[in-house]
């Protein structure tokens, strides 16, 4: 098992730790704006395969990460369920909204999502052909919850304020809704993995809302259940978890979940989680993106203190969230020079 990614995923303590980055294929790279511009919008490049892979090259070309992460969208799935996506320019997502039964009897079965899906699955397909051998390929989706952010109230929401709501006043529609989620999540991520996927991450970007019992109702026990069904039918396939902001609820995670590796966002320290996360075993992150527009000697003091705080087990080398388009490429070949002790 040669490849740096999958090594920290079973558990290697690594003196120089594989690095990606999330959003590494994005709008901070003039090739990737090219390569939007040529397929027409954002949803168009994510249902061309062609194109799809060819941005999702483009980092892994520029500057040699460990690891691709599948060009797509964690909105693909609800798409295919029949919550009609479309993105705003300058705004972001808007989908079609489930507030009431008749809304989900609308949704398709999690069987049923496979046409729809299809150019995901050959974008897979073409760069598990197309990647240099030492690169990793990881396919992801959207955890139940955050994907029912988006499905309830058709937007993004700062305090995702609907599908709290909804919980509240119609826990049994739902209940089903996440039920829905889960079981098409599975299917989902099980034909990434057939088209070769080797790891798989679950991003749960909102799961920082849930308190209390919701969190292990709806972070913790969807990604269990997801953990232990694809693991029962790829036996050794290693899964990370991003529960974004869950703060404390980070301890133990993964040993609840079954899962190989939590994804850590900046709001936690590296001594913290090293000390209460790191136990259990691998962590991956977590650089605040800020640093990829801000640069300098800070950037490089606070990449070399995580590495150091993460320098005694396993540690795969990430943001804490993803890159924004302010961002200046050149400031990540300083953090990837600065990891792998290029520079002074
Ligand atoms: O990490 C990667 O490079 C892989 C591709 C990827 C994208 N989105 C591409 C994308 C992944 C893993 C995601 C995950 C995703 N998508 C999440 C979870 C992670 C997170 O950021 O919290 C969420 C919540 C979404 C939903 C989504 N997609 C939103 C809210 C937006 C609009 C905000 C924005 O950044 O523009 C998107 C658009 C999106 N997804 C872009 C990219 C590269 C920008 C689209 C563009 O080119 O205009």
């Amino acid at each position: 098992m040669a490849k740096k990614l999958l090594r920290a995923l079973a558990g290697e303590t690594q003196a120089v730790p594989p690095i990606w980055m999330m959003r590494q294929a994005g709008r901070y790279l003039p090739e990737y704006r090219a390569t939007r511009a040529q397929a027409g919008d954002f949803l168009s490049l994510c249902y061309n395969p062609e194109l799809a892979a060819e941005v999702t090259l483009q980092p892994i070309r520029r500057y040699g990460f460990d690891a691709a992460i599948l060009f797509a969208d964690i909105l693909l799935l609800p798409d295919a369920l029949g919550a009609d996506l479309w993105f705003v320019t300058g705004e972001g997502p808007r989908l079609s909204t489930v507030t009431a039964q008749a809304d989900f009897d609308r949704l398709k079965g999690k069987d049923d999502i496979h046409d729809h899906l299809a150019p995901v699955y050959e974008t897979v397909r073409l760069l598990a052909r197309e990647l240099p051998e030492e690169v990793a390929l990881i396919g992801f989706a959207g955890a139940p919850w955050t994907v029912a952010t988006y499905m309830i109230a058709g937007r993004g929401t700062p305090d995702q304020g609907p599908a709290h709501a909804l919980k509240a006043e119609n826990r049994p529609l739902f209940d089903a809704l996440m039920e829905r989620l889960t079981e098409a999540t599975i299917e989902y991520l099980s034909q990434q993995v057939e088209a070769g996927a080797e790891v798989v991450k679950l991003f749960d970007s909102w799961a920082g809302s849930l308190s209390g019992a919701d969190f292990e109702t709806y972070a913790v026990e969807p990604a269990r259940r997801i953990t232990a069904a694809l693991k029962a039918r790829h036996p050794g396939l290693p899964i990370i978890a991003f529960p974004r902001e869950a703060g404390e609820k980070y301890v133990g995670f993964a040993r609840a979940t079954g899962v190989d590796c939590v994804a850590l966002d900046n709001s936690v320290s590296p001594e913290w989680a090293a000390e209460h996360v790191q136990v259990d075993g691998c962590v991956q992150g977590n650089l605040a993106s800020s640093h990829m527009v801000t640069g300098g000697a800070a950037l490089v003091e606070e990449t070399r203190r995580i590495v150091s705080a993460f320098s005694r087990g396993p540690h795969i080398f990430n943001l804490g969230h993803g890159i924004t388009p302010d961002a200046d490429p050149d400031n990540v070949s300083l953090m990837i020079d600065t990891v792998r002790g290029a520079r002074g």
